[in-house]
């Protein structure tokens, strides 16, 4: 088995193969003098077990075509697997055909990752499960929800509420609803453009609550923030938001500060700046993406790594 990673998020892929006690192969991923992206494996893979660790986060094209590469790379070196080890799937949320003359990203995706060679993928918190039918090889989707779910067991809160931020997400909410034994509440959202939305009514008991935002993606934080507001506004104490995903833009940052959330706590999925004056805890996935790593390649269960049946429906 050998782990090599993109050039997204290397302190994950570091700390991925930390956790597994194998060293990160060695191979060179940089850019032409054109843009373009140029890989070279400098160690043995023929016959060899390979993961390959990449976020397709922000810029995502650029990320997505790396992976691409890297695989045509491992390909033609004779690597007996490839697995794609997508912390964060990009283009995820483009996946029904829902407005006429729109592409289905998500499915694209998918099929640009088998045609580079990838033979199964291993995937965590996809916005939608069914994205897993897009592919015609095995597909492992974890949950960061053992990692987030015991940091707030631990936090012990009283009087929780969960709170799915819109429709799409009641299901991730509910899961996380019975996993911290809290009520479970719902924002009614309407997506004006790409990045503003309005949040305008709750279903759900929120006075005197303490309210637990649950999404999979951040990205202009309009979402999470007028949520927030909303759930402040409702009587809300205390509003945190669990988000396993945040890639956060400008636009979101500076929502994120001048919003009333208590705490974002995210995963180390993807990477970010640090942002000053929000208090954001940052839990790690690495141990359980290494974990999975190692059972795939020992075909042993991963089973019991996702037990946690949280994904949203669209
Ligand atoms: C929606 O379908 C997603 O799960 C997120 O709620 C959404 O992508 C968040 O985007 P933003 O932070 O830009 O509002």
């Amino acid at each position: 088995m050998k782990v090599f990673s993109g050039t997204s998020n290397e302190p994950l892929a570091q700390k991925i193969c930390d956790s597994i006690n194998i060293p990160l192969g060695d191979c060179t991923v940089e850019a032409f003098p054109d843009g373009e992206t140029s890989v070279r494996i400098n160690e043995n893979v023929r016959g060899e077990d390979i993961f390959i660790i990449q976020s397709t986060c922000p810029p995502t094209n650029h990320h997505y075509m790396q992976m691409f590469i890297m695989m045509d790379a491992f390909r033609r070196a004779s690597a007996s697997r490839i697995t794609a080890v997508i912390p964060f799937y990009g283009y995820a949320r483009q996946d029904r055909k829902d407005q006429p003359r729109v592409p289905i990203t998500a499915k694209l995706v998918a099929n640009l990752l088998e045609a580079s060679g990838a033979t199964r993928v291993l995937t965590l918190d996809l916005h939608a499960q069914q994205i897993q039918g897009f592919f015609d090889i095995p597909v492992d989707h974890l949950y960061a929800s053992p990692v987030t779910a015991a940091y707030l067991n631990k936090k012990n809160i009283q009087d929780l509420v969960v709170v799915s931020p819109d429709v799409g997400g009641l299901k991730m909410a509910n899961a996380y609803s019975k996993l911290l034994g809290a009520d479970l509440a719902i924002v009614a959202k309407r997506r004006v453009s790409a990045v503003d939305v309005e949040a305008d009514a709750i279903i759900g008991d929120i006075e005197g609550k303490n309210a637990l935002i649950v999404d999979d993606i951040t990205e202009t934080a309009g979402t999470v923030c007028q949520a927030a507001r909303l759930l402040k506004e409702s009587g809300a104490k205390n509003v945190s938001a669990c988000i396993s995903h945040a890639l956060l833009n400008d636009i979101g940052v500076n929502r994120l500060k001048e919003s009333v959330l208590d705490e974002l706590i995210t995963t180390d999925t993807v990477p970010r700046p640090p942002i000053d004056g929000v208090k954001i805890t940052t839990l790690s996935v690495a141990g359980l993406l290494g974990e999975a790593i190692k059972r795939i390649h020992n075909n042993s269960s991963v089973n019991s790594l996702f037990e946690f049946q949280g994904g949203r429906t669209s």
